[in-house]
């Protein structure tokens, strides 16, 4: 039962992950596609960010829940944690941005939004390589 419960929880989360790195590489590879594609894009990027946050605290929930107590998490664990939430966040403040601001008017400052949504991925992911092995 405890390896059901976080084989799902890791199932989402790996989704979350292929959505969050893909939104923005299809975003920059189709930048001339229009406005209709980049708002889908900008939308499944910020649900995928809440998705990556909520089945990230699903681990910790999973494991409250069926051992009785959060996993201790130090040293490079943490810090790998720590960079996954502040590109968490960060994701979700410029995918809201890529979706209402205004500012983000001009093509330019459109594909530097996009593609810091991407680098923001791929140190999110990089992340999860110590997190996985530290934890
Ligand atoms: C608030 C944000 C996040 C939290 C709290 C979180 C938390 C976690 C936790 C607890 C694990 C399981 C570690 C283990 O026991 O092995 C994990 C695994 C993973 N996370 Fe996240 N995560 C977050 C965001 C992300 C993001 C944004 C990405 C990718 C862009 C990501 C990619 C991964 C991957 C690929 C794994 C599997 C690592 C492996 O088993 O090799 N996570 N995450």
């Amino acid at each position: 039962m405890t390896e059901l419960v976080y084989t799902l929880v890791q199932a989402v989360h790996n989704y979350g992950t292929l959505a969050v790195v893909a939104s923005p590489a299809v975003a920059l590879g189709f930048r001339d596609r229009g406005a209709d594609l980049e708002r889908r894009l900008a939308w499944t990027l910020l649900l995928a960010w809440g998705l990556q946050a909520a089945s990230g605290a699903g681990f910790a929930a999973a494991s409250y829940g069926l051992k009785g107590q959060f996993p201790e998490v130090t040293g490079v664990a943490l810090y790998s944690l720590v960079v996954k939430l502040v590109a968490t966040v960060a994701g979700c403040a410029l995918a809201a941005l890529l979706l209402c601001a205004r500012r983000l008017s001009s093509p330019r400052s459109r594909t530097v939004a996009w593609a810091a949504c991407l680098g923001l991925a791929v140190v999110a992911l990089t992340a999860a390589a110590p997190l996985r092995w530290y934890l």
